[in-house]
This record gives structure tokens, sequence and C-alpha cells, in this order.
């Protein structure tokens, strides 16, 4: 079985322009094909008890939620959180790309207890996950944002293919035909591993509705107490605002060949309801319609606007 797998893994799909990263597949997951060409080693990372886990699928939060996280652990020391970029902070753990070391090399380099980050859907996290007792921070997006937020950042991301246009992206984002896979199972896997795993699962909409409480939940989560001025100077910090213009969040070190920001920013719009602005009303309708069907008998809701 694991050997039909790996064999499946190799096949390159999707393969885009040059300079372009391509997509390959694992267990009918898309992935980069620079992560699934590494596939034995991510496989191989040994999870420990103390480690913190930030989990989201792509384009949900996850910059800020680590900006979040690195600010209550640094308890609220501005310099500190400023010491390198958000994506070195917390070793992604299915990061391939050469000639930077792989996300599983930085996290097994890291001193406890490590902070790591993944977009991995629950069925393909290495098995030492399942053995380990490590702490989850789930983020999850509305869909709709989500798809939006996904198609520009394949835009100016040559980590990722070129998305075409928003009508076939629109399709393959439904479909799950994107890297890691279908947003639907990605968050409804998650959502059930709740109940086995410490998970702390929020909402970006609930987030951007009040951060403070959120916050304050993570610190909770992370076994923190922080008094009152320090939380405010956490929210501020994590701020859109104050995020767009920081160097250490707004990937504005990674080099045009890799991220054009002058195509679509990193930081983007950071709001919620920006995919009126991208669906057409015959769009809207058939994607309600296959999103009832996909996530019935869930109990997991989104909000579309806040
Ligand atoms: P948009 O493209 O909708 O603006 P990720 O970090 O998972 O790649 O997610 C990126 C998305 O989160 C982008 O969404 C980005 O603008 C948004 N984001 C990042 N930091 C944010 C913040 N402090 N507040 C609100 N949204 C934020």
């Amino acid at each position: 079985m694991k050997e039909s797998m790996t064999q499946e893994a190799k096949r390159p799909l999707l393969s885009e322009g040059k300079k372009r990263a391509s997509l390959g597949e694992v267990e009918r997951i898309f992935l980069p094909s620079t992560t699934v060409n590494n596939w034995d080693q991510i496989q191989k990372f040994r999870f420990k008890d103390d480690d913190l886990l930030i989990c989201t699928y792509p384009k949900s939060g996850t910059t800020w939620i680590q900006e979040i996280v690195d600010m209550i652990e640094q308890k609220g020391d501005v310099e500190k959180c400023r010491r390198s970029v958000i994506h070195h902070r917390h070793p992604f753990i299915e990061w391939a790309r050469s000639p930077q070391p792989t996300g599983v090399d930085q996290a097994n380099a890291m001193p406890s207890p490590r902070i790591l980050k993944t977009h991995l859907p629950t069925q393909l996290l290495p098995p030492s996950f399942w053995e380990s007792t490590c702490k989850i921070i789930y983020v999850a997006r509305n869909p709709k944002d989500c798809m939006v937020s996904y198609y520009h950042f394949q835009r100016m991301s040559q980590t990722l293919p070129e998305p075409g246009t928003w009508e076939d992206y629109f399709e393959n984002f439904m479909n799950g035909k994107v890297s890691c896979g279908s947003w639907y199972d990605h968050v409804k896997g998650w959502w059930k591993a709740k109940d086995k795993r410490q998970i702390l699962f929020l909402f970006y909409e609930d987030i951007k509705e009040n951060p403070r409480r959120e916050i304050q939940k993570v610190m909770k989560f992370m076994g923190k107490n922080l008094d009152e001025t320090i939380l405010d100077i956490i929210e501020q910090e994590t701020s859109f605002e104050k995020m767009k213009e920081n160097p250490m969040t707004n990937r504005s070190t990674v080099p045009k060949t890799i991220m054009d920001q002058s195509i679509s920013p990193f930081m983007r719009k950071g709001i919620v309801g920006d995919w009126k602005n991208h669906f057409t009303v015959a769009q809207n309708e058939k994607f309600n319609n296959d999103y009832k069907k996909k996530m019935e008998g869930t109990s997991l809701t989104f909000r579309m606007e806040i």
C-alpha cells in the first residue's frame, strides 16, 4: 500500500512554465512536487509532545496566527519578534525547496519547545504526529474568501503553478485541484480531529471581528498569562495595517523573482467578504449548491460575511 503511494507520489502533475513550481500528488492530494519528492523525509519527521503545531489550509490567515503566537511567546516584545522573517521563525514541515534547508531540517535543528507550521490535511501528517500529544492551533477561513486569496497568491508566487483564468480557478478550487487538496476535506478532517486531540479551532472571521477575544483564547491555550498592556501591544502589532508595513511579515524580503508583489501584494486586503468582488451571481449559486452537498452532516459552519 505504502509502496504504491510512494510511486503515485513521484508522478509530476500540472507542470507549468520554466520558473513556476509544479504540483505532484500524494494519496490524491496535490502538493508542490518538491514536497512530494521529499515525502520520505517528511513522513519520518518526529513530533515531540511539547511542540505547538500551527495548521491551516493555505490563505486562511497562517501568517497572522503565526505572528500572534510569536508575540504571545515573546510576551509582546516587538524587537524579539523582528529577529527574523515570519516564515523562518516557525519551520514549515513540508517545505522543500533547495537551496534552502527543508522544513524538517529546520525543525530538527530547533530547540524545544518548538512552534511548527503545516498546511497538510490530517491524513497526510507524519505518523509520529498521532503518537505525540502536541497541541494544535487550527485556523479556518470561509472558502469563498480563501479561494479569492489563493487565486491572487498563485498569480504572484512562483512557488505554485499559474492559476489560469478566474473561471478555471473557481472550478479547480471546488474540485480540490489546488495545492493541499480540497478545502472541504481539509477543514472537515481537522474539525473531526478535534475530538481526539488538543486543538484550538479558530476562524479567520472571528479574529477579524474581535482580535482581542481570539488573542486571549490563544494565550490561554498556550498556557500563558499576559497583562492587558501587553495584550494591547499584541493587538496593535498584529493588525493588518501594521503587518502590511512590517518587512518581517509582509514577505517584502522575498525576491521579486519568487513573489512578485507588483502583481498582487502578499498582505492583499485582509478582509471578510472580498469574494463578492469576484464571484458572479451564477458562480455564487453554483458554489452554494455544491457547498451544501460537500458540507452536509458536519457541525462546522462558516460566516461568509461579518
Ligand atoms: P487576502 O489575500 O484576502 O488579503 P496566509 O498567511 O495563510 O497565506 O493567508 C494570507 C491571507 O491572510 C491574506 O488574505 C492576508 O492579507 C491575510 N492576513 C494576513 N495578516 C492579516 C491580518 N493581520 N489581518 C487580516 N488579514 C491578514
